[in-house]
Formats: structure tokens, C-alpha cells, sequence
């Protein structure tokens, strides 16, 4: 893990919420979402934030490991799936890069194979245990929103077998053009209110 932002929980009603930050810019647009978007949390939700541009995650090598075994060969992972396991929220704030996510968020989402085969070489149901709420942040250059679709899309079919649904997203584009718009900042903060529970519920 990179960062461990904000703790404070109390023990009867914490709740986990885990970050997979796909940008290379801890302050550039996507981080100015999520920045916004964590900065209200209440006490009792415990963030953890996975910076994958820092941790270098290794691709998904297809070795077959997981078909026979639940967990990876690789484990540089390992923490970061204990915590996804944990997590009644996940988060996942990147660019849109060539219309997809960056190579180091998506060697994170293929590296979720290991679910994939718990549940259809191992039969194991479900091979998430606990149920989580998630969202999306992400951010372009452009005016075209392709982008947006095929990551929502991406994140939506690896949702299906990690006992985990999308809640709302946060998109804004036309991030060359002018620099994160103060009304995306709030949909960010209305997102993490929606997502948590927590504060105004007003929804965009
Ligand atoms: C390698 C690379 C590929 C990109 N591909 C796209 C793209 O397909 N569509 C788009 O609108 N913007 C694209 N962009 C622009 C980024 O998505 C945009 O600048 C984003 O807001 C950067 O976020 P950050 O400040 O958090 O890094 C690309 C940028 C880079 C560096």
C-alpha cells in the first residue's frame, strides 16, 4: 500500500473504503476528484488508497496458478487484495488513456483473474465474500467519452464476480482544454456521500 489516508474509526460501525488510483499525477485532474471526493468522509470510514503508478503492480501472467488454487503465484498483490477483500467500498479514480485505463490499473483488473477462477475452475460462490458499493472517477483530455463507456464497461464485467456494484461514476472530460470545473468537484463529493451514506444525498 502507498498511502493510508484518514483513519479515526470507531470500532462498532467502521467501514472500509479502498482506492485503486490509477494516475501518475497525485494532484493532477483525477487526483483533484478524488481529493474531493475523500476529503468529507466521516470518521468511521477507514481509506486506503492503492497508487498503482507507485507500486508497479505485475501484469496478469495467465500461469493457471489460480485455476487450481485460490490466491496468485505472483504476490505482489497480496496486500492489496486482502484489502479489496475487506473494503465495503472500492474506488477506482483514473485518466482515460487511448480510450481504456492506464497499464497499471488494468495489470490491477486483470490481476482479479484470481476471482474469475475461484468461481468457474473451483466452483467457489461467491469468491468474494463481502459485498461492496463502488464508483467511478475519471477524467479525459478530450470531448469524446468513449472512454468513459469502455472503462464503465470494463469495470462492470470484473464487478460480476467480485460481489461488487457500481453505484455512480464521475466523469469529466475536456481536461486539455480547461482544468477540473468546481461543478465536477462537487459530483465527486456527492458521489462519496451517495456511496458512503454519509452527509447530503442530493444526487446530480
Ligand atoms: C498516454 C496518454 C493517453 C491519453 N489518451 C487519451 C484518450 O484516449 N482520450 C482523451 O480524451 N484523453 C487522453 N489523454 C489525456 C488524459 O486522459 C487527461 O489529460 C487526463 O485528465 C489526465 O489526468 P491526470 O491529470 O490525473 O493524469 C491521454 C493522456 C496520455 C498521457
Amino acid at each position: 500500500m502507498s498511502a493510508s489516508i484518514a483513519t479515526n474509526a470507531t470500532s462498532f460501525e467502521e467501514k472500509e473504503l479502498l482506492v485503486l488510483f490509477g494516475s501518475p499525477h497525485p494532484n493532477g485532474n483525477t487526483g483533484k476528484l478524488l481529493h474531493s471526493f475523500l476529503d468529507e468522509l466521516p470518521d468511521h470510514v477507514k481509506v486506503t488508497v492503492y497508487d498503482a503508478y507507485k507500486q508497479h503492480p505485475m501484469p496478469c501472467i495467465d500461469c493457471g496458478y489460480c485455476t487450481k488454487k485460490q490466491g496468485c503465484s505472483q504476490r505482489d498483490l497480496d496486500a492489496f487484495m486482502e484489502a479489496f477483500e475487506r473494503a465495503d467500498f472500492f474506488v477506482v479514480a483514473s485518466p482515460v488513456y487511448y480510450n481504456a485505463l492506464p497499464a497499471p490499473p488494468k495489470a490491477v483488473i486483470d490481476r482479479f483473474q484470481r476471482y474469475f477462477s475461484a468461481r468457474f475452475s473451483m466452483g467457489i460462490r461467491p469468491p468474494v465474500k463481502k459485498p461492496k458499493q463502488a464508483a467511478l472517477l475519471l477524467t479525459c483530455g478530450s470531448q469524446e467519452v468513449a472512454g468513459f463507456a469502455a472503462i464503465r464497461s470494463q469495470m462492470e464485467m470484473a464487478f460480476t464476480v467480485l460481489n461488487t456494484t457500481l453505484i455512480g461514476c464521475v466523469f469529466e472530460k475536456d481536461t486539455d482544454r480547461a482544468p477540473v470545473e468546481k461543478a465536477a468537484l462537487l459530483r465527486a463529493k456527492r458521489l462519496s456521500y451517495k456511496l458512503t451514506g454519509a452527509g447530503d444525498t442530493n444526487d446530480d
